[in-house]
């Protein structure tokens, strides 16, 4: 029996994590969920965002499943997403982008891996207010970190049989942030002479993505461009609801969808569970349980090929529940 933290997060986190926990169910992987508050419903009933008992939880069973957390914009409390990051160090942020079968997407044979720095940057939270009207934020980019997360890339590279690293960056400017991400990299690249290494400037490489994002393999990104490249790629395979990630350290690991917590279809039933459900998946194959990883995947995979049964963004009519059975089903067949 396997013990996994699980942070079920709110807005339509709990509308998709019942399914995704129904149909590792059904897949017959017997795990005990060790479930806990996080972000504004942790705050109203423990005065805190990321209760103590969550991190002590985390910090145990080293894994955790989870749904996506409102941050607010502004003012209020700092995100629980980066918090998490740092305080576990999970420094790799790895986004598998790809087609699905039968879903309607601007490119088809896409088949990208984003590796996002996930602990510094521009998210260390490092701001203030200089004078009024002048706010400064710092951004943060450690030799030491951008080492980590360019021998991660080509570690991935290397195990999965990957051909190419590009990194992304804005070193033209940033000559001395940027500049020390993109050494790093270009130090890592000369140990791994199998791989080929390229680099390009954050706005051409989302002019290039747009254009023909075939051309890429893996790309290797500081905290804020990986943020954004990200969903930008997963609009390039048919949006929010179907890409995963894996938050990845030294010894825990985190999976949750890419998308937040969609305030704005909150509580209708009409959320894609994809996203959540892959995210499932890549923890599967963490812990050891591949086959019913696989068994999973292909479930999804059909369902989502046949497109009778699928939610709206995919331009079906399925609830969420509806979408979530004929998974179950196709996994019972
Ligand atoms: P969002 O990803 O929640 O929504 C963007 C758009 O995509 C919305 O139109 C939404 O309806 C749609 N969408 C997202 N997931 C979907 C799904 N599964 N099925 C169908 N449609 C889906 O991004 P937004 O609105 O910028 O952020 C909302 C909140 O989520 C913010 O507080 C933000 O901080 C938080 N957030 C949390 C994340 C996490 O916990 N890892 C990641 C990203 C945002």
């Amino acid at each position: 029996m396997h013990k996994i933290t699980l942070i079920p997060g709110d807005g339509i986190g709990p509308e998709v994590v019942k399914p995704a926990l129904d149909i590792i169910k059904t897949a017959g992987v017997k795990i005990a969920w060790d479930s806990h508050l996080a972000g504004t419903e942790a705050l109203k009933k423990h005065g805190t965002t990321i209760p103590r008992a969550l991190m002590d939880s985390f910090d145990k069973t080293k894994v955790a499943l989870k749904g996506p957390v409102t941050t607010p914009v502004g003012e209020g409390f700092s995100s629980v997403n980066v918090e998490l990051r740092q305080t576990f160090t999970l420094y790799a942020n790895l986004r598998p982008i790809k087609n699905l079968p039968g879903v309607k997407a601007r490119y088809q044979n896409v088949d990208l891996v984003v590796v996002r720095e996930n602990t510094e940057g521009l998210y260390s939270g490092i701001e203030h207010e200089v004078v009024p009207g002048v706010m400064e934020s710092l951004k943060i980019i450690t030799e030491k970190a951008s080492t980590r997360i360019a021998k991660f890339a080509f570690e991935y590279a290397r195990k999965n049989g990957r051909k190419k690293v590009t990194a992304v960056h804005k070193a033209n400017i940033m000559k001395l942030t940027d500049g020390l991400f993109l050494d790093c990299a270009r130090k890592m690249a000369q140990k791994y002479k199998r791989i080929a290494f390229s680099d390009i400037i954050v706005d051409n490489a989302c002019m290039q993505l747009v254009l023909d994002p075939l051309q890429f393999d893996i790309l290797l990104l500081e905290n804020l461009y990986g943020d954004i490249v990200s969903d930008l790629a997963a609009g390039l395979v048919g949006g929010l609801g179907l890409v995963a990630g894996a938050n990845l350290g030294e010894h825990h690991a985190l999976f949750e969808p890419v998308h937040g917590s969609a305030p704005d279809i909150k509580g209708k039933g009409i959320a894609n569970p994809s996203a959540m459900i892959s995210a499932a998946i890549m923890m599967l194959h963490h812990i050891g349980e591949r086959a019913a990883a696989n068994r999973i995947d292909a479930a999804l995979e059909k369902v989502l090929w046949r497109g009778d049964c699928v939610t709206r963004d995919l331009g079906g009519t399925a609830t969420t529940k509806r979408f979530a059975e004929a998974i179950i089903k196709e996994i019972e067949r």
